[in-house]
């Protein structure tokens, strides 16, 4: 019996929606890149590159812009016989401490074989190695810290690589730096002396429309999907529902190859509208499902009460501190649990907040009335419920009560 066979109905080839491809050209961006290159120019020039930090929210083209101009730049300099340049792509993610990058970014110049370990050097030892690897390198030489919060406060690579030429730590090369974050907070947690030399040179990526978005899927459907197979609406589809949300190509076209994947799960022979409604509700369950899996049973708790008090009476939709506490009161209670104090209620509330499950809106009732918030679910009830319905609490509840309810006051 043959249990694998090669479905090729649907996609031409689904790699091309996949985060790590790279794209032959990039829609929607010339006058960034225009910018970004004049900021890279020195490198072409032979004189001291510039540092530049790249910021923006997920899945406006960051990554990818970034990575297009650097093997523009590497291809266009082999044309000079005076130039070398050499780029080094890092994310940061997995590397949460100068030290961490120092002994990367080593380990990237050198030889399998000469590899060091993670562990056991001091930080001065590690950056000796690295000046002196790259002072054989030589020439201009580029590297991305791509994610670069991560690396936390413990940042003193961010002072140290910059300045390594000016302080004679290394003659032969010529170092730039290209950081890039989407935390918005990230620079201004800054030590004034890596503001400034990391800052340089900056720009800023806004979030794509949905008609910058339409145009990008469509790029991208075409050289995924096989002739014929998308219904005129489904990529619009797409493109207006990230650019509700975000603004995130990453969205867009995850949502795209989810309906494809949907429509050949199914034997479908076209991909249509309907596809692209499932597949939205599929990734914001996952969506929620992820970041849930962070909270504890506390915080599922207070999800549960902001649904509970939606489902009750959406009439009070949004909610009060209060009108919420209460609930959740009354549900840690059936769960046999102590509740939690007011002020770690409210800190579950600002983290569901903070994660897009909920929405919080600030309030001013001005003199005598003071400040408060008001929340609501800011997900589809049914994700909420479907996520909540698999935590091991939900026994002790009524869950299909709460469902049922749910359909009654037509929220799901
Ligand atoms: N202008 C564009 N033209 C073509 N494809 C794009 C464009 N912008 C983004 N993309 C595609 O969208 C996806 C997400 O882009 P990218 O990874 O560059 O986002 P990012 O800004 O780095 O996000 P994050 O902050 O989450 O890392 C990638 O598949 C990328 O190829
Ligand atoms: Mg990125």
């Amino acid at each position: 019996m043959t249990l694998f066979e090669r479905s090729e109905a649907i996609f031409e080839d689904e790699n091309v929606l996949h985060d790590d491809y790279q794209p032959e050209s990039l829609e929607e961006r010339d006058e960034e890149l225009e910018q970004y290159t004049a900021y890279l120019q020195p490198v072409i020039n032979g004189s001291q590159p510039r540092n530049i930090f790249l910021y923006g929210k997920t899945g406006v083209g960051k990554t990818a812009v970034t990575k297009y101009l650097l093997r523009h730049l590497e291809e266009d300099a082999k044309q000079y016989d005076d130039l070398t340049v050499t780029t080094v792509y890092l994310n940061c993610e997995d590397l949460t401490s100068s030290y961490r990058v120092a002994v990367e970014l080593v380990n990237t110049f050198r030889e399998p074989s000469e590899q060091i370990s993670r562990t056991g050097y001091p930080l001065n030892a590690v950056y000796e190695k690295l000046w002196a690897e790259l002072d054989q390198i030589g020439g201009m030489v580029l590297i991305v810290l791509d994610e670069v919060d991560y690396i936390g406060d413990d940042d003193s690579i961010l002072y140290q690589l910059p300045r390594a030429r000016s302080n004679e730590k290394i003659e032969h090369a010529r170092i730039g730096i290209i950081g890039i974050s989407n935390d918005f907070k990230y620079r201004e947690k800054l030590d004034p002396r890596v503001e400034d030399t990391l800052c340089e040179r900056e720009l800023h990526f806004p979030p794509y429309d949905a008609n910058e978005l339409q145009n990008i899927l469509e790029k991208r459907a075409a050289l995924a999907f096989k002739d014929g197979i998308l219904e005129g609406d489904v990529v619009p589809l797409c493109a207006a529902f990230a650019a509700q949300d975000k603004g995130s190509a990453r969205q867009g076209l995850d949502l795209l190859l989810e309906a494809g994947d949907l429509a050949r799960r199914r034997n479908d022979p076209v991909v249509t509208e309907d596809h692209v409604r499932e597949a939205k509700q599929l990734l914001e369950k996952q969506r929620i499902e992820e970041s849930m899996k962070e909270l504890t049973s506390h915080g599922h708790l207070t999800l549960l009460a902001v649904v509970t008090a939606t489902v009750v009476d959406p009439s009070q939709i949004p909610f009060q501190k209060q009108q919420l506490y209460e609930q959740y009161q009354d549900l840690a209670v059936a769960t046999n649990r102590d509740p939690l104090g007011g002020r770690a209620f409210h800190n579950h509330l600002a983290e569901l907040s903070m994660l897009g499950i909920l929405d919080r809106t600030k309030r001013n009732e001005g003199r005598g009335g003071g400040i408060y918030y008001e929340y609501e679910i800011d997900v589809p009830i049914d994700a909420a419920l479907s996520t909540l319905e698999h935590l091991h609490m939900s026994d002790e509840l009524d869950m299909e009560s709460l469902r049922q309810n749910a359909e009654n006051q037509g929220l799901l």
